[in-house]
């Protein structure tokens, strides 16, 4: 009786602590410690995300939601390759064009806490700070509470680093685009903690003016590999060495993981070379050759899948898009053998997907054969179904034809489930599965 009245007592008490943590908006499950230098990775729609949709999307709605992301995305990417600015798709619905992945970091002394979103494709990490004018969250990054936070001059080397640096002041400022935004930061310092790993010093924008709505609300963490990324500030903590685990969106409640350095990586994994393109040292470049569907080898031109470092064209690994890209010719390769090998008639649309099915299929296995490295990708990775299981879409797509793009994005869908990690003191770029939990 007594066992069964302190059952009922710490129920209760379990009970009114997750309805105190949910009224905060977070699920218990997210405030696990990172320890070592392995932070959990959240996906943007996750219980644990101050930044999913106010009320639950339908499966058709959040689908459609990350199609238009994505397209302001691969527009983006675009102009990055092609060095020219590109007019973003007017979406004609609020959307928050950020990346889809966050992780929890710790600026300052007091340290102050915030979701910032991943971004493979991007050096700089940049945070909104006090005074932000424009800045979509109301989480900002308190600059005079904080003991170790510097404002840098003009005259500091890495000032000539940033885009558009002006000297207002003595503080040194720039300006960037990101997406459909522009950004006005103070090239700034402070500690960051990643994980239980504190970095003293570490550059970054204090954003003071935002336009538009692509900037990630709490700031971003770029992991691009060129000067003034966070690999390149930490090559004694890290050796320019990270892996992550994306969790599926399928899963929300599961988080990944991202691991920074070499301790703790995995020793079995398959690699591919990275490419180094000069003209855009952040993106992570790899020589897709060829893709097969089921067993066969498709047929695409040759200068589909090519690195040209000139033009920008070949391969990159992105966090921050959704569904893999591929340019036409390749993409209509696949669609039509993967739909030759799935045999039903009455194929559909939704949105940007041009292959989906009402009935259940038999789906064929894509592989991307990169140099010295196949990743055979089991359905999970290349099929969405709705919640209902009515519909069945091919979760790929062509490059959006209204942008001259000459880049095949591998995107994070088809990432899921896998561990992927970054050498880039050994220029070569693992894969191997790995259940992200
Ligand atoms: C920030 O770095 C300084 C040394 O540079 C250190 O004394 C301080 O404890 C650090 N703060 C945090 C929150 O790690
Ligand atoms: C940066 O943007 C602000 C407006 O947001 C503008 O006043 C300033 O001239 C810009 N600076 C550069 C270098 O483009
Ligand atoms: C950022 O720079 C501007 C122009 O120099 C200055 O007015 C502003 O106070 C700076 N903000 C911070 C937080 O240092
Ligand atoms: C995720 O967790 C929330 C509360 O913690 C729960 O209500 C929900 O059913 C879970 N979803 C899944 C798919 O497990
Ligand atoms: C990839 O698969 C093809 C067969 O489709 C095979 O010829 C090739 O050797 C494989 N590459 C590697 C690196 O295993």
């Amino acid at each position: 009786m007594a066992m069964r009245t302190l059952f009922l007592v710490s129920h209760v008490l379990a009970v009114t602590l997750l309805y105190a943590s949910l009224a905060q908006g977070l699920n218990p499950k997210c405030e696990t410690a990172d320890h070592g230098s392995t932070l959990q990775v959240f996906h943007v729609y996750s219980p644990c995300s101050p930044f999913k949709p106010s009320k639950p999307l339908s499966w058709d709605e959040s689908v459609l939601q990350m199609q238009v992301k994505d397209q302001a995305r691969l527009q983006y990417l675009t102009s990055l390759v092609a060095r020219k600015s590109v007019v973003p798709i007017a979406s004609g619905r609020q959307i928050i064009q950020s990346p889809t992945y966050i992780v929890r970091a710790k600026i300052g002394t007091p340290a102050q806490t915030f979701l910032l979103a991943m971004d493979t494709s991007n050096d700089a990490a940049w945070i909104p700070c006090s005074g932000c004018v424009g800045c979509p969250s109301t989480t900002l990054f308190a600059s005079d509470k904080s003991t170790t936070f510097k404002t840098l001059g003009c005259e500091v080397a890495q000032c000539k680093q940033v885009p558009n640096p002006t000297c207002g002041g003595s503080a040194c400022s720039f300006n960037l685009t990101y997406g459909g935004s522009t950004i006005a930061a103070n090239l700034s310092q402070d500690n960051i903690t990643l994980a239980t790993d504190s970095v003293p010093d570490y550059t970054f924008g204090c954003i003071q003016r935002v336009t538009g709505s692509s900037t990630p609300p709490q700031g971003l963490l770029g992991l691009g590999r060129g000067p003034l990324s966070l690999l390149s500030q930490t090559q004694n903590l890290y050796q320019s060495t990270f892996s992550y685990c994306l969790p599926s969106f399928k899963s929300l409640n599961f988080s990944g993981s991202l691991r920074l350095g070499p301790v703790g990586q995995p020793k079995r994994i398959k690699y591919t070379p990275l490419l180094r393109n000069p003209r855009r040292s952040s993106l992570y470049y790899v020589n897709l050759i060829a893709i097969r569907v089921g067993r066969r080898i498709v047929d695409i031109p040759a200068d589909a899948l090519a690195f040209n470092p000139t033009t920008g064209a070949g391969t990159i690994i992105d966090s921050g898009t959704v569904f893999t890209r591929l340019v036409q010719p390749a993409y209509i390769a696949v669609r039509d053998e993967f739909r030759r090998r799935v045999n039903k008639p009455g194929v559909s649309s939704l949105g940007g997907f041009d292959t989906c099915y009402s009935d259940p299929i038999v789906a064929p296995t894509i592989t991307f054969m990169f140099a010295g490295m196949n990743v055979t990708l089991p359905p999970d990775n290349i099929l969405i179904h709705s919640s209902a299981g009515s519909t069945t879409c091919l979760a790929m797509a062509a490059a959006p034809a209204n942008v001259n793009s000459v880049l095949n994005v591998i995107a994070n869908m088809q990432q899921q489930n896998h561990r992927v990690l970054f050498d880039v003191p050994n220029s070569r770029l693992g894969v191997s599965r790995e259940l992200c939990t």
